[in-house]
């Protein structure tokens, strides 16, 4: 398995271009099942988490080229209406195949995605939507057995603004005739990059933009070629990556409005920023580093995946700092390992407090998940020494080229794999 080798203390300077949204690319290849006409997807990080979904469309039955970021989806015979636990086991979005194949066949098998690292996310509102939409929902030896005669639309207050559950019953409504309302939805902005791919496609879906979306049902879509967001959380790592360096960093073609809660929070902790339409940069600053207390919400509140990388920052503060996590339980493993690296956190429940210290030291850290994996790459970046990052593929889920965008920043970290390479 690979690894991550770091020696610490360089200042990262220069220009880091951000990629395409892992967050909207997933559901937005998962709504190309709802069409036969192919579609053409720009923009679509190379990552392993894309790679796992481009998997599962051809396990489906869609035929799928993948080249210089851009995947054109097509036909390739009937589709399939059913997952194997193989795939859907590497990536909980895998679920998000259940509303577009019980709109277009109205049967859908699809294994559980049972617990995770972060806790034990269930799938309960996506399942009570479908019900509410007339579906039967069914758990045998492991899957969900979804099932309906026929569709309805209906009215579905969902009981929290669920970011897969909002995009699994939107793509399950584009394709059921009548008026579908979807209240306290999230409002994430790849949610909206999913509802515009969705209308180009002919669907007819208005969003108010407080919580509420309107769908009025289509009998078919088409194809459509569509142009995938910036990732808001890659630009929000480089952000904190540079100033937790006290670099000059100028983090290009990302949208700093998605990021607002994070660059009123650095601008708090004492960094100087200066933000266009499209970039922000962070400038470099020898001050000390305030303590900034944040609490992970529902967008457009601080993203529970910045949470690590800003604990990371915190590390370094001079006071105490909290972190609330109220999103996820159990998203605090970077915690310890960061405690390996000089540290000081102690955490309750969903608290952190995290009082600075002078400098992180270099240690030999494992990561257990993708954002968490990256908060150590962070304070391997700050650690005096050679910091050794296990457990590189939870980064690979979400970072596409991390290595050399940092590395072309003027970090020295380099990729590994003990069984492989020698030394
Ligand atoms: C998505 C993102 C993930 C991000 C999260 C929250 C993708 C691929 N992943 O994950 O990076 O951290 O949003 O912003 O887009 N919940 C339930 N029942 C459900 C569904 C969710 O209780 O049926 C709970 C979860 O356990 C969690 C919370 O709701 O505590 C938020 O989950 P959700 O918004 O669904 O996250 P994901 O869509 O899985």
């Amino acid at each position: 398995m690979d690894r991550f080798l770091i020696r610490g203390g360089k200042k990262l300077k220069g220009i880091v271009h951000i990629s395409g949204s892992k967050n909207a690319a997933l559901p937005i290849l998962v709504a190309t099942l709802l069409t036969d006409e192919p579609c053409i997807l720009h923009r679509i990080p190379n990552l392993r988490d894309v790679r796992t979904t481009l998997k599962i469309l051809e396990y489906l039955g869609k035929k799928v080229v993948y080249k210089d970021n851009t995947v054109t989806i097509t036909a390739n015979g009937s589709l399939k209406n059913n997952l194997p636990y193989e795939l859907v086991k590497q990536m909980r979005a895998s679920f998000w195949v259940a509303g577009p194949l019980l709109t277009r066949f109205k049967e859908a098998d699809i294994p559980l995605p049972g617990g995770c690292a972060i806790g034990v996310r269930p799938v309960d509102i996506h399942l009570k939507g479908f019900e509410r939409l007339g579906a039967t929902c069914e758990i045998k030896a492991g899957n969900v057995l979804i099932r309906a005669k026929k569709l309805n639309p209906a009215n579905i207050v969902l009981r929290f603004p669920s970011v897969g559950a909002t995009q699994n019953l939107l793509m399950c409504a584009c394709l059921v005739e009548g008026e579908t309302i979807l209240d306290n939805v999230a409002k994430e902005p790849e949610v909206d990059d999913v509802i515009d791919f969705l209308n180009k496609m002919g669907a007819d879906i208005q969003a108010d933009g407080k919580g509420r979306l309107v769908i009025h049902g289509k009998k078919e879509l088409h194809g459509a070629e569509h142009t995938v967001v910036a990732d808001r959380i890659e630009s929000g790592s480089f952000l904190l990556a540079a100033a937790a360096t006290r670099g000059d960093v100028v983090v290009e073609d990302c949208v700093p409005e998605h990021n607002s809660i994070l660059l009123n929070d650095l601008c708090e902790a004492g960094f100087t920023l200066t933000i266009t339409n499209a970039s922000v940069h962070v400038h470099p600053y020898a001050g000390e580093i305030k303590p900034v207390r944040i609490r992970t919400a529902p967008y457009p509140g601080f993203a529970t995946d910045l949470q690590a990388p800003w604990m990371t920052l915190m590390t370094l503060c001079n006071g105490t700092a909290e972190v609330d996590e109220d999103i996820f339980e159990n998203r605090f493993m970077h915690a310890p390992e960061l405690v390996r690296m000089g540290a000081d956190i102690s955490t309750e429940k969903s608290v952190a407090r995290v009082t600075g210290v002078k400098k992180l030291s270099a240690a030999h850290v494992q990561a257990s998940d993708l954002r968490g994996g990256f908060a150590l790459v962070m304070a391997g970046l700050c650690a005096d020494g050679e910091t050794e990052v296990e457990r590189v593929y939870h980064i690979d889920r979400g970072y596409e080229n991390l290595e050399q965008k940092l590395t072309a920043l003027g970090a020295d970290i380099r990729r590994y794999n003990p069984d492989k390479d020698a030394f």
